[in-house]
């Protein structure tokens, strides 16, 4: 056993040397090792320094992740490819078994210092490291970078909202004299370019506009590609979560005023109206976009909608309280006259009966009873004639606040059908812009 070691460890350096040979005579090897030699990755690869080197620049919108209206970022996904002409990576092809492109490190080359100026932050991906070169020099580098970028994002239509967001593409040193820009693609092709575009998601890809312009600055002229990315909301989950039963709960307030304003169990079913809505849109306030710089217009209306509702409860509530005062105030005072009716009925309560059955003789008690009953009778009489005046009074003083809030009634009734018909107008007319598109 011992004595087969030695060939063991023989036959193993033997694979070594072979596996560590096989590599340096490879033509892979070669070609690389001839392109890199003699490579200097600082200067920007051309011969006559004058000529600018020209990127061309692809991009593909494949995913929008996040629309973030509150702190007016937003994250896409993009393919985004760069191809420049490198004239010091260049070989004869028919020289090295006639391979035609070969991946280089892209740490080993110069490469352009093209950065999106709308960047915020940028999400670490995994690295791409290896770029392509042809015999002619053209470098391919493409990767898979996430953006977040700042763009201006606009709530008011929501949830049929259309954003417009540009990604401007320029180098961060290099004025146009050194480094330009051009498309890699054609623009129409990228404007309607969708095939990449992940389609599962809350939002559309409309279109991809680009333009391709110089930039004047105190440090020079600068090439800058810009894309405009246009993406419009799926609207319909909002429409089913949040349109639909708002509606419904704007539907059963504006059947509320059927119910006759003197009637109390209207306020019960305002209140129970509001705090229904109320559960509403503190359930609903995490899907609508929070932002400082616009208001949906669907929050406007329902906050409109809300003061309607508080504006005939309080009315409702005014209107039982007068009511409740009048009844007291014309109710009380004929309540005394009749206790005094029944007082007088009485024997035993009235204390006159009392007195006069002690002073006066049997005769005269009988006279001064009858002129007594008399008496008040006459003054029952006009008691009740008086109680029927103040009873009409009061009715003709409820009958005038009936009439004005029945008036008040019919014109929050008016106001909320005009809010409603404007709310529904403006919320169509948004929806037939948002389907143009
Ligand atoms: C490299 O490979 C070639 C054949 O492809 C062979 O002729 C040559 O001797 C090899 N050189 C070395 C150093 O292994
Ligand atoms: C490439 O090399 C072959 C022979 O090795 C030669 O005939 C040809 O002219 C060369 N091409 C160029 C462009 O130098
Ligand atoms: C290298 O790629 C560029 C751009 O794709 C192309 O124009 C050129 O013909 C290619 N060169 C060769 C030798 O294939
Ligand atoms: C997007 O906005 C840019 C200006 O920021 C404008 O030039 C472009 O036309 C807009 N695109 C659409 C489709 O509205
Ligand atoms: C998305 O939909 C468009 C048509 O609306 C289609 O052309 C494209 O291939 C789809 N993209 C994906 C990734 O499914």
């Amino acid at each position: 056993m011992a004595s087969l070691w030695p060939f063991v460890l023989v036959a193993a350096s033997g694979m070594l040397a072979i596996d560590t040979a096989r590599p340096r005579n490879s033509t892979l090897h070669h070609l690389t090792k001839h392109l890199l030699q003699k490579y200097h990755k600082d200067v920007r690869p051309v011969h006559d320094w004058s000529e600018a080197t020209t990127v061309y620049l692809g991009v593909f919108v494949r995913a929008v992740l996040a629309v973030d209206v509150q702190n007016q970022k937003l994250k896409t996904n993009i393919w985004y490819s760069e191809v420049w002409d490198d004239e010091f990576l260049s070989w004869n092809s028919s020289t090295f078994d006639d391979i035609s492109e070969i991946s280089l490190p892209l740490s080993a080359i110069w490469a352009p210092d093209i950065i999106i100026n709308e960047f915020v932050d940028i999400e670490r991906l995994p690295e791409h490291p290896y770029v392509y070169v042809n015999s002619s020099g053209t470098i391919k580098n493409s990767k898979s970078i996430q953006v977040v970028s700042a763009c201006s994002l606009e709530t008011y239509a929501f949830p049929f909202d259309i954003q417009n967001c540009s990604l401007t593409f320029k180098s961060i040193l290099h004025t146009v004299e050194d480094v330009d820009l051009a498309f890699l693609r054609s623009r129409e092709d990228i404007q309607h370019d969708k095939n990449a575009f992940l389609n599962d998601s809350e939002w559309e890809l409309l279109s991809v506009s680009s333009t391709y312009n110089t930039l004047q600055s105190s440090a020079g002229e600068f090439a800058q590609i810009q894309f405009h990315v246009v993406i419009r909301r799926h609207p319909q989950v909002y429409i089913v979560s949040l349109m639909i039963p708002s509606i419904f709960l704007m539907l059963v307030d504006l059947g509320s005023f059927y119910i006759p304003p003197t009637c109390r169990a209207r306020i019960v079913f305002k209140t129970s109206v509001l705090v229904g809505y109320t559960v509403f849109r503190v359930n609903m306030s995490g899907e609508m976009p929070q932002s400082t710089m616009s208001t949906p217009l669907i929050g406007v209306f329902f906050t409109v909608c809300m003061a309607f509702l508080v504006l005939s409860l309080a009315k409702s509530i005014l209107l039982v309280k007068l009511l409740h005062y009048e009844q007291r105030s014309g109710q009380e005072r004929p309540l005394l006259y009749l206790r005094g009716d029944t007082d007088a009925d009485g024997l035993s309560l009235d204390p006159r009966a009392h007195l006069d059955g002690v002073t006066e003789s049997p005769v005269c008690q009988e006279h001064q009873a009858q002129s007594g009953t008399l008496k008040e009778v006459l003054s029952q009489l006009q008691s009740i004639s008086n109680y029927f005046q103040t009873q009409e009074q009061a009715d003709q003083q409820e009958v005038r606040w009936l009439a004005i809030l029945g008036r008040v009634d019919r014109l929050l009734f008016q106001g909320y059908l005009v809010v409603l018909g404007l709310f529904a107008t403006s919320l169509g007319a948004l929806w037939a812009r948002w389907g143009c598109w």
